[in-house]
C-alpha cells in the first residue's frame, strides 16, 4: 500500500510517496524550503504544492516538529509559535483534500528506524534521538511507541538541552565537532542516567556525517547512526497509522 509521507522541518518540508510494506520511497522525494514566518497559513500552502507535485489524493501521514495530540499541536520550539492549539490534522486535510494523519517528527523517524532501519527487530528499550534544529526523541520499548517524549527539553546547565547541544547550535556557535561532541555526550549521558536503554540510534541532520563525531561519544549504552538517515521521517511519517 503507498502512502504520502512528509516530514516537516525547521528548513525544509520534504514528502514522497511511500510503499509501507518495504519502507521503500516510491518516486524521488520532494523538498521544498520552510515558509518564514512557518505560520499555520503558510505551512498550509506547502502542503498544497506537495500534494499538487504527487497528483496525490489518498491518505497522508505527516510528521511535525512539535508536541501533536491526536491531530492537535501542543508546542512550538523550533516553530511559528502560532501553530499552539492548532488543529493541524484537520486544517491540511480541508486545504488539501486529503485526508492527514499528523504524529511528532521524531517519533515518525523512530517508527521507520525501528521497521526497516537500525532498530529492526529489536525488543529491548531503544531510543532514537533526532539531532538537527532541535534535538528529538522517539522511545521504544518491545517493539512499542511511547509517543512525544520530548527529551530535548530535559534542562542542562540552565537551558532546555536542544539550546545546549543540538545540530543547529553546533553551526550557530561554531563549535567544532569535538567541542560540541563533549556537550552531546554529556547530554546523551543524561538520557543514560535516566533511562538506560539498550540502544541509542542517532538521526537527523547530524547523523549523515558520523564519522566526524561518533568515536567521541563513548558511553556505555550502544549508539548507532540511524539507517534511513533523510528518509526516514518521511517512511515514518507514512506508517503512521499503523502505529496509533
Ligand atoms: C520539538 C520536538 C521535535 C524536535 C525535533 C523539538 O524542539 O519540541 O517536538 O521532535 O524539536 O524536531
Amino acid at each position: 500500500m503507498e502512502i504520502l509521507g512528509i516530514d516537516i522541518g525547521g528548513s525544509g518540508i520534504k514528502g514522497a510517496p511511500v510503499d509501507i510494506k518495504t519502507g521503500k520511497l516510491v518516486s524521488e522525494r520532494k523538498r521544498i524550503p520552510t515558509p518564514d514566518p512557518s505560520s499555520p497559513e503558510n505551512v498550509a500552502t506547502t502542503l498544497i504544492d506537495i500534494v499538487k507535485h504527487f497528483n496525490w489524493t489518498g491518505p497522508v501521514g505527516c510528521g511535525f516538529p512539535a508536541v501533536v495530540h491526536d491531530g492537535e499541536i501542543y508546542t512550538a520550539s523550533n516553530i511559528d509559535k502560532n501553530w499552539i492549539g492548532t488543529d493541524a490534522a484537520q486544517l491540511f486535510t480541508k486545504t488539501t483534500g486529503c485526508e492527514f494523519v499528523v504524529i511528532n517528527d521524531a517519533d515518525a523517524a523512530g517508527v521507520a528506524e525501528m521497521e526497516f532501519g537500525a532498530g529492526k527487530d529489536n525488543q529491548g528499550v531503544v531510543f532514537i534521538i533526532t539531532v538537527g534544529t532541535g534535538i528529538g526523541t522517539a522511545l521504544f520499548s518491545k517493539g512499542r511507541l511511547v509517543p512525544n517524549t520530548e527529551l530535548g527539553h530535559i534542562i542542562m546547565h540552565g537551558m532546555i538541552a536542544e539550546r545546549y547541544s543540538s545540530d543547529a547550535v553546533r553551526k550557530n556557535e561554531d563549535l567544532s565537532w569535538k567541542k560540541w561532541s563533549k556537550r552531546f555526550k554529556e547530554y546523551l549521558e543524561e538520557i543514560e542516567r535516566l533511562f538506560w536503554p539498550d540502544l541509542i540510534i542517532i538521526g537527523g541532520g547530524a547523523s549523515k556525517k558520523p564519522s566526524k563525531f561518533f568515536h567521541y561519544l563513548e558511553t556505555k549504552t550502544k549508539i548507532v547512526a540511524a539507517q534511513l538517515q533523510n528518509e526516514a521521517g518521511i517512511i515514518g511519517a507514512a506508517m503512521a497509522t499503523k502505529y496509533l
